[in-house]
């Protein structure tokens, strides 16, 4: 069966069918109903709604699970091109993620810290006090450990938690355990603290994600060499790199809003890591293998939640997670970042075939 293929009211349909959506979620779909009752216990001064376009992205395979992907998106061409490159990795068993867990940063910034030796050592002497202290913010997410950095000039000692936030994206949590130590830490320090807050480059919460898409069904090896080539334009160029991660955040924004995810933390993050060197570094890689297939791989921050905040109040949030049908925020991470990959390949596969992808209606269909 063609998804694309299908009517409107076909597509719902084969929904209901296959995520077993009743006929007031398919409703809701369809509408992308908001009421403003329930928009002004989300924000502030509320005058209205916006709705984006939801769709479907299909063919994806992670993990030989399979999935449909609502992705909600303005831009065109975005869904298609990820279902043709994710049809691409079926041959090859899909995409292959790797995830390290759920553990999110909270940074508490003390100042006036006179003896770093041994305020360090006072700090860790009452680790087990500072997070049993954090642990009273929440019975099911959990503070697992802390660290510390120092900065000489200005001076400014980090301490920051480690926060096991399992299936929420942890912002809120965090947060409040960061405030919640704060003034024993400024007891222990004998320093004043600053910034309490989570940190957005989540460097304990990373996906990674493979894939190997056989050389004839892009057109052969010259095509797999002007990709790696394209690739290697991104690693040599931050200016290009930024539009290089920007492809892969076409998908995994896509999929991340439709769910009702903090979009904006998950760039934030991606941003930082791929600058972490120092270097602003594209986030994704393609190679040529032995056999002259193309490989890719991608490593991103991926602090997604499935449950709390906008995933629980926005109505149409709830129903793309049902479809979507991830047992867990670290499944979503995959997913996500799964389909950044697959548009970021066909993003250079349009660009590197663009006279023939423009000199051919069909082809133009993916074009960017
Ligand atoms: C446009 O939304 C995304 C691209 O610019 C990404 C890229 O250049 O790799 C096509």
């Amino acid at each position: 069966m063609d998804f694309s293929k299908l009517s409107w009211e076909k597509r719902i349909d084969y929904l209901k069918e296959v995520a077993k959506l009743s006929d007031q979620e398919a409703e809701i779909l369809q509408t992308g109903k908001l009421e403003l009752t329930q928009a002004d216990k989300m924000i502030e001064n509320v005058i209205g709604t916006i709705t984006v376009p939801i769709g479907i992205a299909t063919n994806f395979v992670i993990n030989d699970r399979r999935f449909l992907v609502p992705m909600a998106t303005e831009q065109k061409s975005i869904i298609s091109a990820a279902s043709k490159a994710a049809e691409w990795t079926l041959s090859t068993g899909g995409f292959k993620a790797y995830n390290t867990g759920s553990i999110m940063i909270g940074q508490i910034q003390v100042l006036g810290i006179n003896n770093y030796e041994k305020t360090k050592h006072r700090i860790f002497a009452n680790k087990h006090k500072i997070l049993s202290l954090a642990n009273t913010q929440s019975s099911t997410r959990k503070a697992i450990d802390l660290r510390i950095r120092e900065f000489k000039s200005p001076p400014m000692l980090l301490v920051e938690l480690l926060v096991d936030v399992k299936d929420s994206m942890g912002a809120n949590v965090v947060d409040s355990m960061c405030e919640t130590v704060a003034p024993l830490i400024e007891t222990i320090t004998q320093g004043k603290t600053l910034l309490r807050v989570v940190s957005n480059l989540a460097t304990e919460r990373l996906v990674r994600v493979e894939t190997t898409i056989m050389q004839d069904l892009i057109g052969g090896e010259n095509i797999v060499d002007r990709i790696v080539s394209a690739c290697s334009f991104a690693e040599k160029d931050p200016f290009r790199a930024a539009t290089h991660n920007k492809g892969i955040l076409n998908g995994a924004s896509a999929v991340l809003l439709a769910v009702g995810n903090d979009v904006r933390a998950v760039a934030a993050g991606a941003h930082a890591f791929a600058a972490r060197s120092g270097i602003y570094y594209p986030l994704s890689f393609w190679r040529k293998n032995s056999k002259g297939d193309l490989e890719g791989t991608v490593e991103m921050p991926m602090a997604v939640g499935i449950i709390g905040g906008a995933v629980s109040s926005l109505p149409t949030a709830k129903i793309c997670l049902k479809i979507l049908g991830v047992r867990k925020a670290t499944e979503l991470g995959e997913v996500a970042t799964s389909v950044g990959l697959a548009c970021n390949l066909f993003a250079l596969y349009s660009l590197v075939t663009k006279r023939n992808a423009c000199s051919s209606k069909k082809n133009t269909k993916y074009s960017f």
